[in-house]
């Protein structure tokens, strides 16, 4: 595995994998990489690609206030994963090489970037999207791999992509899970033991929400118990709403796909999941 600082060696050697015919398959990631991250990397190794994960905390997905100075970072054991996981090369670009001096531009994805996080982080998804294109020009990738927990970021890459004519395929993986149902992610680690131990909360309020609208209940009824159970466990509740799996737009009829969203914070730490309505039962 290689890894690069710079974007003059990550591109000599993508260009060496497309003369091997090899197809590039990108893993974008802020590092503080777990097994979601290598469950990416898994998908993305598919016979003949050269698997490209990315590395980089993006100060324009991070609003004034939220976590960035402390954001964890670990670079020396986000490398081993990688490499222990079959990842072919690591692009690791500083803040210049991403931002330098004079750097103007910014991704703005109506429509679904602009409810749920998009209204409660203010510019979150134009960073997310401004990096993302640029991660994408730089890696020219084929294939990339993003994780459905971050259900609306994926649907606002797939608007990205779709709008802007980018030649990649968008791959969402299944989002991972602690035994006990949290969906991991790399800010679980803010939790002490005892706002640990209360997050399981969040994931069996949606799954309780999810099987009682199935089973008919009104989506409004199901959503307020779901904020409740929330509030009482211990969380700020951001949202939890119901919305169409496609549009994100609420109110979704019973025969859309339609998926639960929730963010809350245990003390400072904010958590989202997400979880899809079954059609039947
Ligand atoms: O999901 C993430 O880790 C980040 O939002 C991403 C896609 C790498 C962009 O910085």
């Amino acid at each position: 595995m290689e890894v690069f600082r710079e974007l003059a060696g990550l591109r000599a050697a993508l260009a060496a994998a497309a003369g091997e015919g090899r197809e590039v398959a990108l893993v974008p990631t802020m590092g503080a990489l777990h097994a979601g991250h290598i469950a990416l990397i898994e998908a993305a190794r598919r016979p003949g690609a050269c698997v490209v994960a990315s590395i980089f905390v993006n100060p324009r997905q991070f609003g004034a206030g939220e976590d960035l100075s402390r954001y964890p970072r670990k670079e020396l054991s986000d490398i081993a994963m990688l490499n222990e996981a079959g990842c072919d090369l690591v692009w690791l670009p500083p803040v210049e090489a991403m931002y330098p001096a004079g750097f103007a531009t910014s991704i703005a994805v109506g429509g679904v970037s602009e409810g749920l996080d998009g209204a409660a982080r203010p510019g979150h998804f134009d960073g997310v999207a401004t990096v993302v294109a640029k991660l994408f020009n730089q890696v020219q990738p084929a294939r990339a791999y993003f994780g459905e927990k971050d259900f609306q970021q994926l649907a606002v890459i797939r608007r990205l992509v779709a709008d802007l004519d980018f030649a990649v395929e968008i791959v969402g993986v299944p989002t991972q899970r602690d035994d006990d149902g949290l969906a991991l992610s790399s800010r679980n680690v803010y939790l002490d033991e005892e706002q640990r131990a209360k997050a399981v909360a969040l994931p069996r309020a949606l799954g309780q929400a999810a099987r009682a609208i199935a089973g008919g209940t009104a989506p409004d009824a199901a959503l307020a118990e779901a904020r409740a159970t929330l509030t009482a466990a211990g969380f700020d509740v951001d949202y939890v709403e119901l919305v169409d799996a496609g549009s994100l737009l609420p109110d979704p009829p019973a025969d859309r796909r339609r998926q639960l969203l929730a963010a809350a914070r245990l003390g400072s730490t904010r958590l989202i999941d997400n979880l899809a309505v079954s059609p039947t039962i």
